[in-house]
């Protein structure tokens, strides 16, 4: 599966939202608090770029608080985001473009008024895209990214997420429900192999993930008994198959996306030494609850 694919499947499922910790409103305030503070420091009509845009949630949150701003959104997935736009009005003047890959943007040099990015732009070869939006943005234009942190609500659970998944497919229980299908062994075999994997399963195994897909196997064996056609079956079975596949893409993704402190560093010199005033924060939960991610804003000289 490649990068992308697991992004346009993502999107075209239809969310709003990807790196939001089980879609907490809390988090969505204080993002929205966050690009509400942008939002209106920035002159009515001026040009924005969302680089790595997915369906448009920042844009979404800019024109909240800044109607008259310009959007172009941009992302490598392919992007769709008509079912949103049909909910949301603010979303119609938004200039979406799917199937751009922001280590090459085809904008000419000084376009934009701000640049913006929200777990996006730290997907992309960062020695790639840093230049690229520098170019396109004006002088004096300025640029405000929330990018993944190491440590963060979001990614942590990630990790162990990715874990669960590899544990389930290294167990051999897809390969025995395979075979089922095919007939090449009986359900009291498949059973078998089912409770050895549960047992020997010892990690945790959360309702989301080994109790969705066992879930989701006990359905298309009931369907077997019932006489459904097989290779109905068999579809069912290699979407689910597929899907699970692009959600263990999308997260490692998501991982090896992620900033340490170390790396957040290098990549504001990296910006400074491009011609730009840059700084950097954590954006924190309250109560001490950890953070949600990097906080990078700066201005081109
Ligand atoms: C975590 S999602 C963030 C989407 C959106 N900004 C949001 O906050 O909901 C990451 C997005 O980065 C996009 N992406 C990854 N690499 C990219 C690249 N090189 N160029 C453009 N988009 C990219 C993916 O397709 C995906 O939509």
């Amino acid at each position: 599966m490649k990068h992308n694919d697991a992004w346009s499947l993502y999107w075209q499922g239809g969310h709003q939202e990807s790196c939001i910790a089980n879609d907490s409103t809390e988090d969505q305030f204080i993002l929205s608090d966050i690009w509400q503070e942008f939002a209106v420091s920035l002159a009515h009509n001026s040009a924005v770029l969302d680089l790595a845009t997915g369906n448009g949630s920042v844009p979404h949150n800019l024109l909240s608080f800044n109607e008259l701003l310009q959007i172009t959104a941009v992302d490598r997935a392919d992007i769709n985001p008509q079912k949103h736009i049909e909910k949301n009005s603010l979303l119609q003047k938004v200039m979406f473009m799917p199937n751009i890959d922001i280590t090459h943007l085809p904008f000419n040099e000084n376009t934009f008024d701000a640049i913006t990015s929200q777990f996006g732009l730290e997907y992309s070869a960062l020695n790639l895209s840093t230049s690229e939006l520098i170019r396109v943005l004006k002088p004096q234009g300025h640029f405000l990214f929330i990018m993944h942190h190491k440590d963060s609500e979001v990614v942590v659970p990630a990790r162990a997420k990715v874990q669960e998944f590899e544990l389930l497919f290294d167990s051999g229980i897809l390969e025995g429900f395979e075979a089922f299908l095919n007939a090449g062994i009986n359900l009291q075999q498949l059973n078998t192999l089912g409770e050895k994997v549960l047992a020997e399963h010892t990690m945790s195994k959360s309702e989301a993930i080994t109790g969705q897909i066992f879930a989701a196997i006990d359905k298309l064996i009931q369907m077997k008994e019932q006489g459904k056609d097989i290779a109905e079956l068999i579809k069912i079975y290699t979407t689910m198959k597929s899907r699970i596949i692009a959600e263990m893409s999308r997260l490692k993704q998501l991982i090896s996306a992620s900033l340490s402190k170390v790396d957040v560093t290098a990549l504001c010199s990296s910006l400074e030494s491009m011609g730009v005033n840059v700084v950097f924060s954590t954006i924190d939960l309250p109560q001490e609850r950890g953070v949600l991610g990097w906080k990078i804003k700066g201005t081109k000289l």
